[in-house]
């Protein structure tokens, strides 16, 4: 590909993702010469063809700006996608089952690096319960979950200013459990849900799972989901809920601003749809202290968060939660009949860890180490990616999400790293339509180690070789 072409896909990308909005001024040439490291004529070249296709206006004396009616167009035909049938779950299946190969180089799953986890205290945890588990727990502990965990959970929220009653709280199977029956509780096979576009995979697959309608709506991976979408989506859609994460989102990874979580409140209030919040990420915040969820601002009962501790504390142990207003009883009824109970002596283990143990110079840690891993692996991935290549690396958590020149199909650099024992996340696992077919997740939890840098380096290689 020509160095104009790469300029000219750029821009275009730029467009599609609401980087540049209609009327927009585009960089002088000279200063988009500089910035693309390409020379003069290149750039003029790219922004001729831009015109050409009907892209960009040119404006004697004033540069070149952004054609309103194309902008417009690309911006309303991605801005809210309804998708009456959602089918996604085949693929996000194999992604999956390929990361348990032990000697895959593993930047493609959702899950921390299992070393950070403090091994050595939860074990000695589960020790403890199991030595000391009273021969009715099982009972004592049936839906909503164990008393002592669920008032631990609550002060924790006490502690953000949020006023959760343990009485709200239902312990759950992860994270997911919860998220899956609050959109249970409140839906039913037909309804429309809002998500984001890109979204989790897993609520595509609940979405699937449920018989509901995805609309996906536009998000900007710095600023959120875009809540003029939202509202022209609620307008046209008789949506039911919407499964949105206002924190350290997944893949994007960026956080909603206070004001944001406050508008989306009142949108969500005044069309009095529910909100599914999924916050499994809030704990690895970087900054003074964790960010507010927009259930902090729900007047109407009408959200539920769903959070865990397997982002956080270790995954295996599988227990999340979901502070569920006024579902809180309807969820409960969902759980007895699918998985009955959370594993009893899990639940136990937490209580003894978060009782006798520093959770919290254990997340400070976490928080601390995944911030330089993720710096560490976004400057390897600089270096071997061309500068063509996006990378956005939002504050906290530990996913890096890479947008290459639109041609490049992620679906296929996928396979061919597969084959060389290097996953990835496509894009096409975080959406209903095409979208993001450009574009991958990374999970950068991991230590950069000489076999990461070099299947890094790999990763850039087989890059090229498609653009
Ligand atoms: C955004 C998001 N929500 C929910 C989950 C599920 O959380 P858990 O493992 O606690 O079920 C994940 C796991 O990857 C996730 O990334």
């Amino acid at each position: 590909m020509a160095k104009y072409e790469q300029l000219v896909s750029q821009i275009q990308q730029q467009i599609h993702t609401g980087v540049w909005l209609a009327g927009d001024k585009l960089p002088s040439l000279r200063k988009q010469a500089e910035h693309a490291g390409m020379s003069l004529m290149t750039v003029l070249q790219a922004y001729q063809v831009l015109e050409s296709q009907g892209w960009v206006v040119s404006y004697p004396r004033s540069g070149y700006r952004v054609a309103p009616k194309m902008a417009q167009q690309v911006q309303d035909t991605m801005a809210v996608q309804p998708t009456e049938s959602v089918d996604v779950n085949d693929f996000i299946f194999d992604v999956l089952q390929a990361s348990r190969n032990p000697r895959m180089a593993s930047f493609g799953h959702a899950y921390l690096d299992p070393a950070l986890a403090p091994r050595h205290q939860v074990n000695k945890s589960l020790t403890a319960a199991v030595r000391t588990m009273p021969l009715s727990s099982v009972v004592d502990n049936l839906p909503p979950g164990n008393d002592e965990l669920r008032h631990l959970i609550a002060k924790r929220y006490a502690a953000q200013g949020m006023n959760i009653s343990p009485d709200e709280i239902v312990i759950t199977a992860g994270g997911l459990e919860a998220l899956n029956l609050s959109l249970r509780a409140v839906t039913r096979p037909g309804d429309w849900v809002v998500v984001e576009s890109p979204t989790f995979y897993g609520a595509l697959q609940s979405l699937e799972n449920l018989g509901l309608k995805a609309i996906a709506v536009r998000t900007h991976p710095g600023e959120g989901i875009d809540l003029g979408s939202l509202e022209r989506a609620l307008q046209t859609h008789p949506v039911r809920a919407c499964w949105l994460m206002t924190n350290l989102q997944n893949p994007l990874g960026y956080s909603l601003s206070v004001e944001k979580k406050q508008q989306l409140a009142a949108l969500l209030n005044k069309y009095q749809v529910h909100l599914i919040e999924d916050d499994v990420y809030s704990e690895l915040y970087v900054g003074d202290s964790k960010p507010l969820p927009a259930k902090a601002f729900d007047a109407q009962g009408r959200f539920t968060h769903c959070s865990s501790f397997s982002k956080t504390l270790v995954e295996g142990f599988r227990i999340g939660w979901v502070a569920a207003g006024k579902q809180a009883l309807k969820i409960q009824k969902l759980q007895l009949m699918s998985t009955l109970t959370t594993s009893v002596p899990i639940q136990l283990a937490l209580v003894h860890y978060l009782t006798t143990r520093n959770y919290g110079s254990h997340l400070r840690l976490l928080r601390r180490t995944l911030d330089q891993r993720k710096a560490a692996n976004e400057a390897c991935l600089k270096a071997h990616l061309p500068d063509c290549v996006r990378i956005y690396n939002a504050e906290g958590g530990y996913f890096l999400w890479v947008e290459l020149p639109r041609h490049v199909d992620t679906t296929a650099l996928y396979h061919l790293a597969l084959a060389e024992t290097i996953s990835i996340a496509p894009g096409r696992m975080f959406a209903t339509s095409d979208q993001f077919n450009h574009c991958f997740r990374f999970n950068a939890s991991f230590a950069l180690t000489d076999a990461h840098q070099q299947a890094i380096a790999r990763l850039g290689e087989l890059v090229k070789q498609l653009i």
